[in-house]
């Protein structure tokens, strides 16, 4: 009760206490529990940063094994699944399938709804983990007109995610190490990212005691938009629509800065971030070693950086403190990769799936109260109704 205080879009709101993710925006620091975000991109792989995240410390050898171990066992879906996913037409974006499918899982698997013991709780989280690769292989495949198959136990996680999505009808497969190690890096360094929109949905649609694919589903949906993880997909249509008019990055910038115009340089410009994103810093360079390493040459990666160039010595761009962000060149790796740009968005989903998860279970251990903002209320004040003949 009292004065409410009004903050569109939760600037200076702060909606929880969390020990999961540091980020200082004015210094470009981000640590997953304590850990910087460097360190981890170079030495610790995906599913270690997975279970840092969600139970707050680094495996040790036996446990990482029995992560390991208890997300293979949930590497495969109700074949029930496969309808749904041959329901969608070819068309349907892939994110909108997989938050349907993600949303879908909880009517296969009724059980992970109540999760009242830590037991319970370490089962749904597992159970996703296991599942959500397969949601997204079968999103990709069906997609591509590949039959819908499972991926292979004996492999590590991202290799398998990478195989699932790629191995040919015959099962044909060629693993390529620098690509396996480019996505472990890029879903690590999207692992999480504290109270951003896509997580905060989580937290909130949790807090009302919701399941936790359900939970999920809507982050997913949160993280469409173009303003959040849709940015990965928009940037690399932006660069795609420069480079068809002859390069001409200055006719984009012009219209990023016309106020009328609702244009906005895809990939620049972050809430929390105002003099760099440190994420953005590892995947710069990324982008040029795997692009070096499979020797392709990408003119889109010579426009992103004569953008990012113009637009760093822009003045418009220092006032408002703009700077690229996580998604800017991350769809440059995504497409050296193979994959098609609709399907960037669900490769952010992947990686941001432990951070998820984390919130959500560190909502529900800490008994959080249901998710309620208030408002000020700008309507009518009270009026009699009139029926529709006299209206
Ligand atoms: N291009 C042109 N102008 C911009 C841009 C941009 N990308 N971003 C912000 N501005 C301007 C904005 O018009 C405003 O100008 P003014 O003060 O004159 O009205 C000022 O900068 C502040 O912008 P804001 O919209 O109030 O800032 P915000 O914190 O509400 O929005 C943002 C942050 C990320 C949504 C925004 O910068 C944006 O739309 N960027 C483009 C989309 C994008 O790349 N999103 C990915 C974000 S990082 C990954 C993720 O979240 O998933």
């Amino acid at each position: 009760r009292g004065v409410i205080t009004l903050d569109p879009g939760y600037k200076n709101t702060g909606s929880c206490e969390s020990a999961i993710t540091f980020l200082d925006g004015e210094k470009g620091i981000l640590r997953y529990r304590g850990y910087s975000i460097e360190e981890l991109a170079e030495k610790a792989d995906f599913l270690e940063v997975a279970y840092l995240l969600i139970f707050g410390e680094l495996p040790t050898k036996e446990q990482n094994d029995k992560f390991h171990d208890d997300i293979r066992a949930e590497s495969i879906v109700d074949e029930d699944i496969k309808k749904i996913v041959d329901a969608f037409p070819k068309a349907a974006h892939p994110m909108g399938v997989i938050a349907s499918l993600t949303s879908a899982l909880t009517s296969f698997n009724p059980s992970s709804v109540n999760v009242n013991s830590e037991e319970a709780m370490y089962k749904s989280v597992v159970r996703i983990l296991g599942k959500f690769p397969v949601l997204v292989a079968w999103t990709f495949r069906k997609k591509e007109g590949l039959p819908l198959d499972y991926g292979d136990n004996e492999i590590g996680y991202v290799e398998n995610i990478l195989k699932m999505m790629f191995r040919k009808p015959n099962g044909e497969y060629k693993q390529n190490k620098i690509l396996v190690d480019a996505l472990d890096k890029l879903l690590i360094l999207h692992a999480d990212h504290e109270q951003n929109c896509s997580t905060s949905t989580v937290r909130i649609v949790g807090s009302s005691h919701a399941g936790l694919f359900a939970s999920l589903s809507a982050g997913i949906s949160a993280l469409w938009g173009p303003l959040h993880g849709g940015a990965n997909q928009a940037v690399l249509e932006m660069l795609e629509a420069i480079k068809a008019d002859d390069g001409d990055t200055k006719k984009y910038m012009a219209k990023a800065k016309d106020k009328s115009d609702p244009f906005r340089l895809m990939g620049f410009g972050h809430r929390v971030y105002k003099n760099f994103d440190p994420r953005a810093k590892i995947i710069k360079k990324a982008a040029d070693e795997v692009l070096a390493d499979l020797g392709v040459e990408d003119p889109i990666l010579d426009i992103a950086k004569g953008l990012e160039k113009e637009a760093l010595e822009d003045q418009y761009f220092v006032d408002r403190r703009l700077y690229p962000n996580v998604d800017f060149y991350s769809g440059i790796i995504y497409r050296a990769m193979g994959i098609p740009t609709d399907m960037f968005t669900v490769m952010f989903a992947l990686g941001r799936l432990p951070g998820w998860i984390a919130q959500w279970r560190e909502m529900r251990l800490r008994k959080e109260p249901i998710g309620r903002p208030r408002q000020v209320y700008i309507g009518e004040t009270e009026r009699k109704f009139i029926p529709v003949e006299e209206r």
